[in-house]
Order: structure tokens, then sequence, then C-alpha cells
């Protein structure tokens, strides 16, 4: 008991404050906008971050004064791209605590790294008869490249099973991992829950039959502290627009021997040290998984997010949304017809809720017209929907920037709904 309060101070104690809050909003120039009129309440934080001055500056400046091609120029301008460019590279290097700077790859984003494992890794590994391991609460990105690997190998996939909290079932990972498990693939933090997995403990276990691990990170990157070194997971992927950055860019960590062990996952070039017609030599890491001109712009703007989260401090970001997600918590579950999916004790800040007397559709609807943005839909996580019977939840999912007084106005749109509708 007396270890829980202690924890729960210590987080009170550093998480922001509203003054913090405050001026971190005016760092956003779109919380200007009045949708309808109304000032904007932005709750759709899962699906894309807003984006800070700090971010919007750095990808005028590049484009303004240094735009490039990048690895191919002897010129001046070209050279400061490749500076630039690499530079955010290794911002994301530090971000992940990853041991070396080619151990990050640039890609579109989370979906294009799975895909980029799950054709690379996954086709010069995986067999007729193996498996490969993923979860209920999976994000369709995390279910359909296993799918088209299993296809394309003959290869098996196992679903982790979750209960009605939206927690893994963790008894039945043993049960499910075996000597043929090749990949487990698992989500930090489900989108459509909001629940924050025991992914370091996965980790050991898959370990320990020989398994590697790919987290999903997409979710939780701008939320929890991540450490790819401490988690000892063999790849993790991510989104930069969710991360407060541009569309487009995202990343891919994987241990350096995997990565070099892989072959690439696209042709073309920059991924090649010599093409000859007989033979063609590849590029060493991470250039050999980033064929074509890449998105410099984004990962530039990528590396000025990262700033940005940085400089508010990860694990203050992580303690401040649980405050709000507590308080979002607390009220709607006293709201009578609302009912909360997803009550994980272990959570980030998404809070998705189906009301008794209207489609999350027309719930979205009238939060719109209120200035509150929100998204209703599977979330692309339908077998989630199915788990609970539900064709689509409306979800609110937080960031630094939203407040109390928000959720305050979410409520108080929440019974709006029940009067039109009950
Ligand atoms: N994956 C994003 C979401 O959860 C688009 O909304």
């Amino acid at each position: 008991m007396t270890i829980t309060l202690d924890r729960e101070t210590i987080k009170q104690d550093r998480a922001l404050t509203t003054e913090e809050v405050e001026r971190l909003r005016n760092e956003f120039p779109i919380l200007r906008t009045r949708p309808n009129g109304k000032p904007l309440i932005y709750f759709d934080n899962a699906a894309t971050s807003q984006k800070p001055y700090r971010v919007l500056c750095a990808i005028d400046k590049y484009y303004k004064n240094q735009n490039a091609n990048v690895h191919r120029g002897v010129h001046f301008l070209s050279e400061i791209a490749t500076s630039a460019y690499e530079c955010a590279r290794k911002k994301v290097q530090r971000f992940l605590n990853a041991n070396l700077s080619c151990e990050i790859v640039f890609t579109r984003g989370t979906t294009e790294g799975i895909n980029l494992v799950s054709n690379s890794y996954g086709r010069k590994n995986v067999k007729a008869g193996d498996e490969i391991l993923i979860s209920y609460m999976e994000h369709h990105s995390n279910i359909v490249p296993w799918q088209m690997l299993c296809e394309n190998t003959g290869a098996v996939l196992k679903v982790l099973p979750i209960n009605r909290e939206g927690e893994l079932i963790l008894d039945d990972l043993e049960n499910l991992l075996s000597p043929r498990t090749k990949i487990v693939a698992i989500t930090h933090v489900s989108n459509a829950l909001g629940t924050i997995n025991p992914i370091k403990r996965i980790i050991r276990a898959a370990h320990e039959r020989g398994a590697v691990v790919l987290i999903d990170a997409a979710q939780s990157a701008s939320h929890l502290p991540i450490d790819v070194q401490d988690l000892g997971c063999d790849f993790l992927v991510c989104s930069g627009h969710k991360m407060y950055g541009p569309t487009g860019i995202g990343v891919l960590y994987g241990r350096a021997e995997l990565l070099d062990s892989m072959p690439p996952y696209q042709g073309g070039g920059d991924m090649i040290l010599s093409v000859r017609f007989d033979k063609t030599t590849y590029n060493t890491l991470p250039h050999k998984f980033e064929a074509g001109t890449p998105h410099i712009a984004g990962a530039i703007g990528l590396g000025a997010a990262i700033e940005f989260l940085n400089s508010v401090g990860m694990k203050r970001i992580e303690a401040y949304e649980r405050q709000l997600l507590d308080y979002a918590t607390n009220i709607l579950k006293n709201i009578d017809g609302v009912h909360i999916i997803g009550t994980a004790r272990e959570k980030a800040g998404v809070l998705s809720f189906y009301m008794d007397c209207a489609h999350p559709h027309d719930i979205g609807q009238i939060l719109d017209s209120l200035g509150i943005a929100v998204r209703a839909g599977h979330h692309c996580a339908q077998p989630v929907m199915e788990f609970f019977g539900v064709p689509a939840t409306t979800r609110a999912s937080f960031a630094l920037f939203n407040t109390r007084d928000e959720i305050d106005a979410l409520a108080a749109g929440i019974l709006k709904v029940k009067e039109i509708f009950e």
C-alpha cells in the first residue's frame, strides 16, 4: 500500500503542470482553428498528432534553404541536406536508445516497417509449418502482413487472446509459444483499447523459445519512454505523424546483426554499392533498406518532433496523460448508458466507448458540431470490435496539449447526445 502511494506521489510530482500545458498549447497553431465556429478540441491523437511550430519551421527551413538530394551530390546544398537527414537519424537513435545509428531505417511509417520485416526477415527465415504469434488486439497493419507471409510460406498464424478488460491473457503465452515460433509481433499500446502491454516479459518469453520479436510502437512512441536496449526487442516500428512529426515518415529499429543478415526489401538507387548486369552489391546499413530518394523533409521534421518531445520530457508526458485518462475515465464511467471498452490496469491515453442510445458515427458527428474531434469506427482493429461484440466505438485519444476543461466539454457533448437520442 505504501509503495502504491509513493508511486502515485512520484507520478503526480512529475506530471506537466497546467501552466506548462498552456504554454505548450501555444506551440500548436492548429489549436486556433474554430471548427463549426467552436474552439477546436482535438481528441484524435491516436489517428494522427498535431504539429508544433518547431516541426513546421524545420520543414519550411529545409525546403527554403537546404533542399537537395542526399548521399548523391558533392555540392553545398547536398552536403547540408545529407547532414540534416543523417542528424535526424541520430536523434531517433538517441530517442529509442538504439546502440547504433545504422540500426535506424527510415520508412514511410509503421505499416511499411512491419511489411519490410515480414517480407525481408520473414521470407528468409520462415518456412512451412513455422509459427508467427500476434495478439488479438493488433491493428490490421500488424495482422495482415503476417497473414500474407503465412500464405506465401505455409506458416501458421497464432493469436494470443485477450480478456474482457482488454488485457493479454499471458497465461496462454507459454502454450502458444513453441520451438516453431519464429516471430512474435505485438503492439506496445493498443490503438483501440489503450492497453499498455507487458512487452518486456513477452520479449523474454519469446527469446527463450528462439523467436525474434517485433514491437509495434505506433501508439506508444510519443506517450511513453522507450529504450530498445532495455526492452531487448529485435525490431521496433513507429510512425512520425503520431509523434508530432510529419506524415509519410516512420522508423524501423532493428538489431544490426539481424538487419545485416536480411535481404533488401526494395531495389533501386542508394541501396547499392555497385550495379553490374551480372552482379549487384548492396549497400551497408541502413541504406540497404532505403531504396530511392527518401522523405528527406519528413526525416528532418521527425528529428524536430523528437527534439520537441525531449524538451517536454517523456516521463512527464506519460504522467500527465495518465492523469488526463484517469480524469476522463472517472467522468465517463459514471454517465448512464456509456460503456468504456478497454479497462486494463495499465493504460495509455485512449478512451474507447459506446453508448446505448446512439451509433458511434452519430456521436462523432454531434461532438464534431461542438468542435470536438474524435474517431468513430473500428479503428483498423476489427478483431477487437468483434471480441467486444460491437461494430465500432467512439474513441477519444489524448495528447500532451489536452486539458481537463476539454474533457469536461467532451462529457457535456456526450450528455447532449443522450438528450438528442434518448
Ligand atoms: N492507426 C490509426 C488509428 O488508430 C489510424 O486511428
